[in-house]
């Protein structure tokens, strides 16, 4: 009797719930993480263990030791981000492994959450919340400027990265009718900025002039620790932060000054170091930080379109083919 071809094995770290993950079902061996926590890294290492594909997130680093435990029958990574700053890109190239993530269909999902915490910094909608259970709420009325606001319209909006997800938020930002749309970053990205009237200044301009100061760059060595106490002096008194990049662009202890001392207005993050944020953070105990938990593109629409997208990448990979969204 002829032996039956093997299907190739893939282990995903994280749990998908979805439509697509049948897809993969029907054609590989999966096993998933699909108890409610994140893998431990050793029990990560143990699932990719002579795995011919691996799904990950932002949470697992893909280095040497990784690719080393997985084998050299490795042909494929799937990474459930667009953001790629936990894997070893060159490490993957060199060993002939690829890699597939999630642009452009996080981008709407994103730039929403990135809007969200604009409005919900500049309204103070956490310590609103707090005070209306608190029962505090009743002081309004004679004090007309209890828990006063900022407005977005005739602000000016500055943007760290005026990549997809930072155009994107811009885009939607014009909408509330600011007065100026600053951007940053490595590289002038004159088609973008024309479609937004958005001009190219450097990150100093940009942190002395900026209302509200959005970070949509994706994280490299360029940019870790790029908000340091020195930033943080430049901004107006009043600015406001949001971060929906990565944790590492913020040094967490000089933001906390800030924050405390009236240096900066406020800031919302989706993202922080480490990841979970420990209950513990005395970021958590200020009234103006306000923080989600990485969790920015987690809409019903976008997993789905992400779950399929990874699905897709893990099966061209496996097939030989390019994979749909490539990292390299
Ligand atoms: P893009 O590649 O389209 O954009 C990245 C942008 O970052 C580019 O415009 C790049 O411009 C800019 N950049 C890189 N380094 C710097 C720097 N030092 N200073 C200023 N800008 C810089 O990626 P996306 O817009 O699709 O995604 C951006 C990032 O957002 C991801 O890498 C990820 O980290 C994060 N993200 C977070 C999510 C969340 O859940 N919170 C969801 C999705 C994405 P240039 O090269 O000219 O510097
Ligand atoms: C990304 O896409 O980079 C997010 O951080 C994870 O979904």
């Amino acid at each position: 009797m002829s032996e039956l071809p093997k299907l190739p094995k893939v282990y995903a770290a994280i749990s998908m719930p979805l439509e697509g993950m049948n897809r993969l079902r029907k054609l590989c061996q999966v096993t998933v993480n699909d108890r409610d926590q994140d893998p431990t890294r050793q029990e990560f290492l143990d699932g990719a263990r002579g795995m011919d594909a691996l799904i990950i997130y932002p949470q697992v680093t893909v280095d040497k030791e990784l690719l080393d435990t997985a084998g050299p029958q490795l042909k494929v990574i799937g990474t459930f981000s667009v953001g790629l700053d936990h894997i070893d890109i060159n490490l993957c190239k060199k060993r002939g492994v690829k890699v597939g993530h999630t642009p452009d269909v996080l981008t709407t999902a994103t730039a929403e959450a990135g809007v969200n915490l604009v409005m919900a910094t500049a309204r103070r909608i956490q310590e609103c919340i707090r005070a209306v259970k608190d029962g505090v709420w009743g002081t309004v009325w004679d004090n007309a400027m209890w828990l006063a606001g900022k407005e977005i319209a005739g602000s000016v909006i500055g943007i760290v990265g005026l990549g997809r997800i930072g155009l994107a938020i811009a885009k939607r930002l014009a909408a509330f009718e600011v007065s100026k749309i600053l951007y940053t970053g490595r590289n002038s990205r004159p088609e973008s900025a024309e479609s937004i009237g958005a001009e190219f200044v450097t990150f100093d301009q940009l942190l002395e002039q900026s209302d509200f100061v959005i970070v949509a760059c994706s994280a490299n060595d360029s940019n870790k620790g790029l908000f340091n106490a020195a930033a943080f002096k430049k901004m107006k008194n009043t600015a406001i932060l949001v971060n929906i990049s990565r944790g590492v662009v913020v040094d967490q202890d000089a933001l906390y000054n800030a924050l405390k001392s009236g240096e900066i207005g406020a800031a919302g993050l989706d993202v922080t170091t480490p990841e979970p944020l420990p209950t513990s953070s005395p970021l958590l105990t200020l009234p103006n930080c306000l923080v989600t938990p990485h969790n920015a593109p987690c809409t019903v629409t976008t997993r789905n379109a992400m779950c399929e997208l990874t699905v897709d990448n893990i099966l061209t990979g496996l097939e030989g083919r390019p994979l749909k969204a490539p990292a390299f």
